[in-house]
């Protein structure tokens, strides 16, 4: 028996509260982290700035997404990587751009993910990097297929680099269902390496890194859940469910399951709190953005980007949104009347310079106190639900209302948003070819 969406939406709200004033005073406690007077001053500073909405900040963030590599071996259907899109050039993260990007921000940050829009257990490097964040106390986590080759050595590699967190995207419990999402995805080589994982952890007498079974529940696999707590239990992994994107309307229309969706206007904390980098050093302004175009910088030298070849032009973007129709009767809309900034205007800066350069001030604008923002209808950031939600909230606010704004935003919105925003030149096509980079790659 589900409670009723107003009872659920209170409960939530007051737990929000609850949490938000817990986190004013301390950060949440990312397994692993060390906090020391530096982390901790700079976590307040920052929400200091961002309750302020400070557009030029001075503090850093305490969050770290960093791509290992943007290369995949499976075809997931709502992933921008598994539906064969090219964001940039496939590459491999370096250990040297990583090195660079921990000696100016490692002293603050609280938890680095190593991955985004590709499989990070491909890149070779991928433990030695960990082992740079984990010496320096931050919290590590990655998410992975788990569907690739791996060997006891690899898997001891894996226990000894210190990584803190170790999802495991599974999506069901037999090969049938599981496949369906996970195209190409191999259940009992996952299952193995886990096993492997285990039995290293057992070699080394680690408890890390902590393993959890990744569920995204879809339709075609509901009936799937309680086998895999049986399995989640029996390998010692715990077992997260949440809802899977699904490009076009909600499959959950009913709200049969009880996920938290009340989404409440505040200001967005990828841009204060929380950076995200490329595999190839772009700077992008949150972790759903995928294509370069969308990048707000980059801090590779001029020569690793596009592959030592000449940039790549910044070019219009269409809005594919008017092809489709609006969800809630919004649209992801995508305008190029202001034409984008040469991204090679940004070589080789230092990552604080790129996160208070123009396009990130004008986007922290957006969420200024007063609903006066600029048109800067070419930032991803402005059509996105989080800044839309804002400036409802805003406009609701200044003719008289009270409360938050009703706003209908459903469970997929915000994945369609992303999902549907696409370059013209969306196709592979102009980029490195993958072989290139299968030498500094696991083989698969
Ligand atoms: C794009 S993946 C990259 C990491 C890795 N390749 C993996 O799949 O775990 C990043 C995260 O997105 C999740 N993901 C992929 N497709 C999803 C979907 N349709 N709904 C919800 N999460 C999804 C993955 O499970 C993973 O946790
Ligand atoms: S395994 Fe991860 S990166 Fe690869 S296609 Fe699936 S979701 Fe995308």
């Amino acid at each position: 028996m589900h409670k009723p969406v107003v009872v659920r939406k209170a409960i939530n709200r007051s737990r929000r509260t609850y949490e938000d004033g817990k986190r004013w005073l301390l950060p949440y406690k990312y397994p692993g982290v060390r906090l020391t007077p530096t982390r901790l001053l700079n976590y307040w500073h920052g929400r200091w700035e961002r309750s302020r909405g400070v557009e030029n900040v001075r503090a850093y963030p305490t969050m770290l997404t960093i791509e290992a590599t943007n290369v995949c071996n499976l075809r997931c259907p709502a992933c921008f990587t598994g539906a064969s899109q090219a964001g940039r050039d496939k590459s491999m993260l370096s250990p040297t751009m990583l090195d660079r990007v921990l000696n100016e921000l490692g002293s603050r940050l609280l938890q680095i993910e190593f991955y985004n829009w590709g499989e990070p257990l491909l890149n070779k490097d991928l433990c030695p990097m960990i082992r740079n964040a984990a010496d320096r106390g931050i919290s590590t986590i990655i998410s992975s297929n788990m569907s690739v080759p791996m060997d006891d050595a690899r898997a001891e590699e894996i226990v000894r680099s210190g990584l803190n967190i170790l999802g495991v995207s599974v999506d069901g419990a037999t090969q049938e269902v599981y496949e369906q999402y996970r195209v190409r995805g191999n259940l009992a080589l996952l299952f193995e390496n886990v096993r492997k994982v285990n039995a290293a952890k057992k070699k080394l007498n680690s408890k890390t890194p902590q393993l959890v079974y990744e569920y995204h529940l879809f339709k075609h696999n509901l009936h799937e859940v309680d086998e895999a707590r049986r399995i989640a239990n029996e390998l010692g992994m715990s077992l997260r469910i949440s809802k899977g994107w699904v490009a076009g309307p909600d499959w959950d229309t009913e709200r049969e399951f009880d996920f938290e969706h009340d989404p409440q206007p505040g200001r967005c904390s990828f841009l204060w709190d929380h950076a995200v980098i490329h595999n190839d050093g772009g700077v992008a302004p949150c972790c759903a953005v995928f294509y370069k175009e969308d990048d707000y910088g980059t801090i590779a030298p001029a020569a690793v980007t596009n592959g030592g070849r000449a940039p790549l032009p910044v070019v219009d973007v269409v809005n594919v949104a008017q092809a489709s129709p609006p969800v809630n009767g919004r649209t992801a809309a995508m305008s190029s009347a202001e034409p984008g900034v040469p991204l090679s205007t940004f070589h080789d800066q230092k990552f604080h310079d790129v996160w208070n350069n123009d396009n990130f001030r004008r986007s922290r604008r957006m969420f200024a106190a007063k609903p006066n923002e600029p048109r800067d209808t070419s930032l991803v950031c402005y059509d996105c639900p989080v800044t839309d939600l804002w400036r409802k909230q805003r406009t609701h606010v200044a003719s008289g209302g009270a409360g938050n704004v009703a706003y209908p935003l459903a469970y997929n919105d915000g994945f369609n948003y992303f999902f549907s925003r696409r370059p013209e030149r969306a196709t592979s096509e102009g980029l490195i070819p993958l072989a290139e980079v299968k030498e500094k790659t696991i083989v698969v």
